[in-house]
């Protein structure tokens, strides 16, 4: 990695503070932010639905924007489309439009963002089912469950249905690749897979020459940190024939008016899933941005990792000599790591731990980082006692959801998440045990 052109990159970050939190979001280079402020000060854009210059000029920007996002993830655009949207979420929801048809079944990995999770009410709707494919547990390395999984893509197809499946390339909980060899290994059994690439594009390359996913989303914040509010949806062209969209709203429309029940939408592809005016004065910047990424070269990964496995360590030894013990709960070698506090045998409530670290100026994320199936993993907690079964009919107030959520508060059921990128350094590691020391003699 060309870590000089890091130098001085970072300035908002006060002196002492560490910031390892890298798969909430990556940290924005100032020259980012300054090269693209110099260009919205320079520069008029114009809403790219008019046709004057500055909109015109507008509608260039997202175009270099949207093949820059092809070449960086090495698709070729006979095949690949970017549909711009405000994140991954907003990407992934577009699977809203996803045609089931009859008897359609949708199957997710335990281990999945609830923005996927989410995914299971649209296929209920549908009239779909959905199933899960477990994950093995920590001593296991909380990877999947391959034996199922590959029972779960055998399963017979419905004629008339059709089958999407839909799990991350990389964990937002454990920092696990899965193998992309499941995106083929599906599709040679009639699934349209998605594959979630929100956490895994932060360190790692998506060779879409290679692996050939049908839908894929993106937020370009956690690669380079700015823009915040602009993602995509990377979709496979064959793909269109399956989306049956569902409204109409202004911008992706050809013919419409309030005297008739009739509208035509946008024939085109990416465009027509682009709902109202899209965010042109930040799109363009992601073009700066993988630019910035390419730049750097190709290791980001190691680097990341290498910091991570020290940090690992520092856990693991801290973990032999303090009267609170620390158990990592993710396995050495990702740039993730997912750990508890225990103190006289219980797990110590992550949000002390958060205000702890947070008042040092070291910030992490604690939770379960909307993965409750890795969480549930490795917390081993039943939800008999908060959550009704599908079956059961319940109608809860507030006060009871309030008395339920509790269950949670009690039980601290939650991990600390450590996550690294670019801007860590080693620097960052001593400050990391000095605080770890620290915090475990004061818990
Ligand atoms: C794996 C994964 N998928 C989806 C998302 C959702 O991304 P966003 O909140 O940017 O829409 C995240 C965010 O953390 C994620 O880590």
């Amino acid at each position: 990695m060309n870590s000089q052109l890091l130098n001085g990159q970072f300035p908002y970050l006060q002196s002492g503070q560490v910031y390892a939190d890298w798969t909430g979001a990556a940290l924005p280079p100032v020259s980012l932010i300054d090269e693209w402020s110099d260009h919205l000060r320079n520069i008029l854009l114009g809403n790219p639905h008019s046709g004057h210059e500055p909109s015109l000029r507008a509608a260039e920007e997202i175009e270099a924007a949207r093949e820059a996002v092809l070449q960086f993830l090495n698709a070729d655009p006979k095949e690949y489309e970017v549909i711009f949207t405000s994140g991954a979420t907003e990407a992934i929801r577009l699977l809203e439009h996803y045609n089931f048809g009859v008897g359609g079944q949708l199957l997710l990995t335990a281990d999945n963002h609830n923005s996927i999770n989410g995914l299971r009410e649209t296929a209920k709707r549908s009239g779909a089912i959905f199933t899960y494919a477990p994950i093995k547990g920590v001593g296991e390395g909380l990877v999947l469950d391959t034996q199922e999984l590959t029972r779960l893509l055998n399963y017979p197809r419905s004629r008339y249905g059709n089958r999407l499946f839909a799990y991350p390339a990389k964990s937002n909980y454990s920092g696990n690749l899965h193998s992309l060899h499941w995106v083929d290994y599906a599709h040679r059994r009639g699934w349209d897979v998605l594959l979630d690439a929100a956490a895994f594009l932060a360190n790692d390359q998506l060779d879409l020459s290679q692996v050939k996913p049908d839908f894929v989303p993106i937020s370009f914040y956690k690669l380079f940190g700015f823009p915040t509010g602009v993602g995509a949806l990377v979709i496979h062209r064959r793909m269109f024939t399956k989306l049956h969209k569902k409204w109409f709203t202004g911008g992706p429309i050809m013919l419409v008016s309030v005297q008739r029940d009739f509208f035509v939408p946008d024939a085109r592809g990416a465009t027509r899933y682009e709902d109202g005016s899209p965010n042109f004065g930040m799109i363009g910047a992601v073009k700066n941005g993988l630019d910035f990424l390419n730049s750097l070269g190709g290791d980001r990964k190691a680097h990341a990792v290498a910091i991570a496995n020290d940090v690992w360590d520092i856990l693991y030894e801290t973990k032999e000599n303090s009267n609170a013990q620390i158990i990592i709960h993710t396995p050495r070698g990702n740039d993730i790591i997912a750990f508890s506090v225990v103190k006289d045998g219980k797990i110590i409530n992550p949000g002390l731990f958060e205000k702890m670290t947070s008042d040092r100026g070291f910030f992490v994320r604690v939770g379960c980082f909307c993965n409750p199936g890795v969480n549930e993993k490795i917390h081993g907690y039943s939800v008999d006692e908060v959550i009704p079964r599908a079956t059961d009919e319940v109608i809860f107030g507030l006060e009871e959801i309030k008395r339920r959520r509790q269950y949670f508060a009690r039980t601290a059921v939650g991990s600390i998440r450590a996550s690294f990128g670019y801007s860590n350094s080693t620097i960052d590691v001593i400050r990391i045990s000095g605080h770890m020391k620290n915090i475990l003699r004061e818990i």
